[in-house]
């Protein structure tokens, strides 16, 4: 049997299948690109024509409490948290990744210095973390809030010592798909005296994770941030979303204390009185076209699952593999060999991996690039079928073996890689 009907065979056994017909994914196009922009679920056009047409053209300002809009974060916060293990009241969207970082390390700062005085002003981080994750640090640096210590990934657990207030890593790495052992982790920075936050971009909708229950026995995560645009399909620049604790809800102080975070917004006082729990990371007026677009996402995950979602984008990403190999070519895997390793991602090192992707773009296979020398192919697996898996290894090989990716216009930089 050819890789081709062996992956027709496994796409007609898919439980997940009839969800690829819930996206509108253009034909033709195999897209592999679902961990940096998903695709668009059916009922999201249509949503936000009726919160425009009818909420806002229609209703006016009424909206905000006919149409509830006031607690739209808090509701779709509500529905993220169950697919990242946490309760509804612990999780709130807001924002974008780069800002609730901000937040919830400036709390977590602050945390710390009410019960040491603030001796402990480290947050530990790992080099080639996201760079929005080590530029937010930088940012606290430099206004004299943090110290930024990097520590590789098998040395972070001996970086963990009496100076380190914040342990932020990135569970799902951006550009390798390697995934941190949370559990252990967790634990360890807890045991160092340190809290956790974990950016879960990459993670929340790919995979379950267990930010409450990771620690068996123990403490959880402390907090975590993750992305509304990858995964969970809520559109260019979607919302992000961010977790506490409970048991940190009473002490969070966050630092952008705009009044949509305030106990009582419409009290208008001229004193600062934050809101109960997770909805004191509001800062501003949420951004209801794109919160209501994110729910359309969310929701489809949620229907899903995220633990069939994890078994079929493992289950993908390994037949991937085998159909390379079947079609005979040889990349170099910087993504972890064993599946349950890594994200639903798998990156490849080539010296030519721009060209390359802009080749395999060409052909409307949609995978990216990030610099300086990787190629990265998501696999995205509420809408990917094993047949574009046979299909993508095909083109890739044809790619390499024909040097189509050497021709001119596959070199030339976009803005956006
Ligand atoms: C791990 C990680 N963190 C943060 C971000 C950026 O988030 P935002 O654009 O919402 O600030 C990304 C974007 O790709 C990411 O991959």
């Amino acid at each position: 049997m050819s890789m081709l009907e062996r992956a027709r065979a496994l796409d007609a056994a898919d439980p997940l299948a009839e969800y690829r017909e819930r996206f509108d994914l253009p034909e033709g196009v195999i897209y592999l690109d679902g961990n940096s922009l998903g695709a668009l679920p059916k009922t999201t056009p249509d949503r936000l024509a009726q919160v425009m047409r009818e909420e806002w053209g229609r209703d006016l300002i009424k909206s905000w409490n006919t149409a509830d809009w006031i607690s739209l974060p808090q509701r779709v916060g509500g529905k993220i948290a169950p697919l990242i293990g946490a309760q509804p009241h612990e999780v709130i969207v807001a924002d974008s990744v780069s800002v609730n970082l901000f937040k919830l390390m400036s709390a977590a700062l602050a945390m710390q210095a009410r019960k040491d005085g603030a001796r402990r002003k480290v947050i530990l981080s790992e080099p080639g973390n996201f760079p929005t994750d080590l530029y937010m640090i930088q940012g606290l640096e430099k206004q004299g809030l943090a110290t930024q210590r990097l520590a590789e990934r098998d040395a972070i657990i001996d970086a963990l010592d009496d100076d380190v207030a914040l342990l932020l890593l990135t569970h799902v790495h951006y550009k390798t798909g390697a995934k941190y052992d949370m559990a252990a982790l967790t634990k360890a920075a807890h045991d160092a005296g340190a809290l956790v936050l974990w950016d879960l971009s990459h993670t929340g909708g790919a995979m379950p994770v267990a930010l409450n229950e990771c620690v068996a026995g123990e403490e959880g995560a402390d907090f975590a941030v993750g992305c509304g645009y990858k995964y969970l399909n809520g559109g260019p620049g979607a919302p992000a979303y961010a977790f506490v604790a409970e048991r940190h809800h009473e002490a969070l102080e966050q630092p952008l204390s705009g009044w949509m975070g305030h106990a009582q917004p419409f009290a208008f006082d001229d004193d600062y009185q934050p809101a109960p729990g997770v909805d004191r990371l509001l800062c501003g007026t949420a951004p209801i076209l794109s919160v209501a677009a994110l729910e359309e996402g969310v929701d489809l995950v949620a229907e899903i699952g995220v633990d069939r979602l994890w078994e079929k984008s493992q289950a993908l990403s390994e037949f991937f593999r085998e159909c390379l190999s079947d079609a005979g070519v040889t990349l170099d895997l910087v993504s972890p060999e064993e599946a349950d390793q890594r994200g639903s991602q798998l990156s490849f090192r080539h010296e030519n991996a721009y060209a390359l992707c802009q080749a395999l773009i060409a052909r409307d296979v949609i995978g990216d690039f990030r610099a300086p020398d990787i190629l990265r192919l998501g696999f995205a697996p509420a809408y990917l079928r094993f047949e574009d898996m046979a299909e993508t290894a095909q083109a890739l090989a044809e790619v390499l073996e024909n040097g189509e990716w050497q021709r001119d216009e596959f070199s030339e930089r976009a803005a956006v890689t």
